[in-house]
């Protein structure tokens, strides 16, 4: 069975659901909504329209015309995914979010906010910081990505040691489910085991079954303390041995983030920042927080000693607020400035035991001989989880690349697997990973996940062509 199209007949159809003004055809515009920020044209494709609800009642209409057409919907936040998640890679009718931002409702009692799914989470941030709360789920992207969205990844970011990722903060959601209900999954609710947790389920599963239109997210207060240790080292090697060691000493920092020197290099050039240590061969930012200074300190102090003990050149504490700030800005524009920079790449997203995470830079090393190509790593170090950064040697013909990249690729999941690792951990699989998760995953998982996609979509409209193939159809 093929999918419906996107007629006239449709299009007069939308544009009575959300008016005029908020259904797109034309071709400039539609542009925009053909790619994330996947550095690659080859996952490039284009919607039939573009349509921007304002409402959930907007949204359930929209899905529930789709199922009657049987039209495939690919549901779209920031477009700020790296996996290809939110590329309408069957056309049809993309649902742009980015006009329900709005605030539902801060609770201030609950600690919750309960946001439109486009609302974007550095605005969410803002209206819950005035109140001394925080969401500490944000991931990396903070300034430009949509709440939504990061449900819809189940997003990571550079808190995630100590506070853990989106998920761990959504208390409930809204969903339009893919044949277009309504309901409601979760809600404030501290515990709760009342049946299956599709709310879980719906978190990461990459808008594949459903669109979030609202979600209560659960806030946190803001830490009284919070202290910065920038620790240089000359290799990669030698900082990354130290991340297990450090977390065995029962601190727990917030987070434990990692650049090795091109990765840092290539954002300094990016950001036309100047630093004094831009020359070390790899660096470890790590952060404490809490609601005490001096354990805060004394935290910082024992871990500084580790790292002079065990091979770090240098160890600065970070003393004022905007030196701290411009080295984090360094860190969360890296992805940025390689996309500009090195633009024919492939970004991953290996997760491993932490316990394991040394042994990555070395195969990430072997790999980079043998492929003939460089590959920058950085990352959520204390996360066990890496974004390796395969680039193409300007040198190497594009053929070989691909080829390069394909097996490469495969040798470096493998061995990820053999550590009992992931290939995401936090972009998802979307449309980048979708060729190789049947490698590295059990047969039974990926059935019972297609069992879970046909009985939720049964159409298939729902963001189709994603993560993993359903064995008829597309
Ligand atoms: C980061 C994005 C790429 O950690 O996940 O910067
Ligand atoms: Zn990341």
């Amino acid at each position: 069975m093929t999918y419906g199209t996107v007629t006239p007949a449709v299009v007069a159809e939308l544009r009575a659901i959300v008016g005029g003004k908020s259904v797109w055809i034309d071709e400039e515009r539609l542009e925009a909504y053909t790619h994330d920020e996947t550095s690659s044209d080859e996952y490039a494709h284009a919607p039939d329209v573009v349509v921007l609800p304002t409402t959930t009642e907007h949204v359930a209409a929209i899905v529930k015309l789709a199922n009657r057409e049987r039209i495939p919907i690919t549901p779209r936040g920031a477009g700020s995914g790296l996996s290809g998640g939110a590329i309408p890679v069957f056309g049809g009718i993309l649902i742009s979010l980015e006009r329900m931002d709005k605030l539902v409702e801060l609770d201030l009692d609950n600690m919750t906010i309960t946001a439109q799914a486009g609302m974007v989470t550095n605005d969410l941030a803002h209206t819950v910081a005035e109140h001394g709360l925080f969401f500490a789920g944000y991931p990396m992207s903070v300034e430009t990505c949509q709440i939504g969205g990061n449900i819809a990844e189940n997003a990571g970011g550079g808190k995630a040691v100590k506070y853990g990722v989106t998920g761990r903060y959504v208390m409930g959601l809204e969903l339009v489910t893919p044949t277009g209900e309504v309901v409601w999954l979760g809600g404030k609710l501290a515990k709760d085991v009342s049946g299956y947790d599709l709310k879980q389920l719906v978190i990461g599963s990459e808008g594949t079954l459903g669109i979030v239109t609202q979600a209560i997210i659960k806030l946190t207060a803001y830490p009284k303390a919070a202290s910065d240790l920038l620790v240089l080292f000359d290799s990669p090697r030698a900082a990354i041995d130290l991340v297990p060691r450090m977390l065995r000493q029962g601190i727990v920092p917030t987070g434990i983030e990692f650049m090795d020197r091109l990765s840092f290099q290539t954002s300094c050039q990016y950001l036309n920042e100047t630093l004094p240590y831009q020359d070390a061969g790899a660096m470890l930012l790590i952060e404490v927080d809490g609601n005490d200074p001096a354990a805060v300190e004394a935290d910082l102090l024992a871990i500084g000693d580790l790292c002079e003990k065990h091979g770090a050149l240098e160890v600065y504490v970070a003393e004022d607020r905007n030196a701290v700030e411009r080295v984090w800005s360094v860190r969360r524009n890296i992805a940025e400035a390689f996309k500009v920079e090195r633009p024919v790449q492939s970004l991953e997203d290996i997760v491993v035991p932490v316990a394991s995470i040394p042994d990555v830079i070395p195969e990430l090393e072997r790999l980079g001989a043998a492929y003939g190509m460089q590959i920058p790593c950085y990352g959520h170090a204390g996360d066990g989880n890496l974004h390796a950064t395969l680039v193409k040697d300007p040198a190497m013909d594009h053929a070989t690349w691909l080829r390069n990249k394909d097996a490469c690729l495969r040798e470096l999941y493998r061995f990820v697997q053999g550590l009992g690792g992931k290939i995401s951990g936090e972009h998802g699989i979307g449309l980048k990973r979708k060729a190789y998760l049947g490698d590295v995953t059990n047969p039974v998982e990926i059935d019972l996940m297609r069992a879970i996609k046909r009985a939720w979509d049964p159409l298939n409209v729902m963001n189709p062509g994603k993560i993993f193939a359903l064995d008829a159809g597309p």
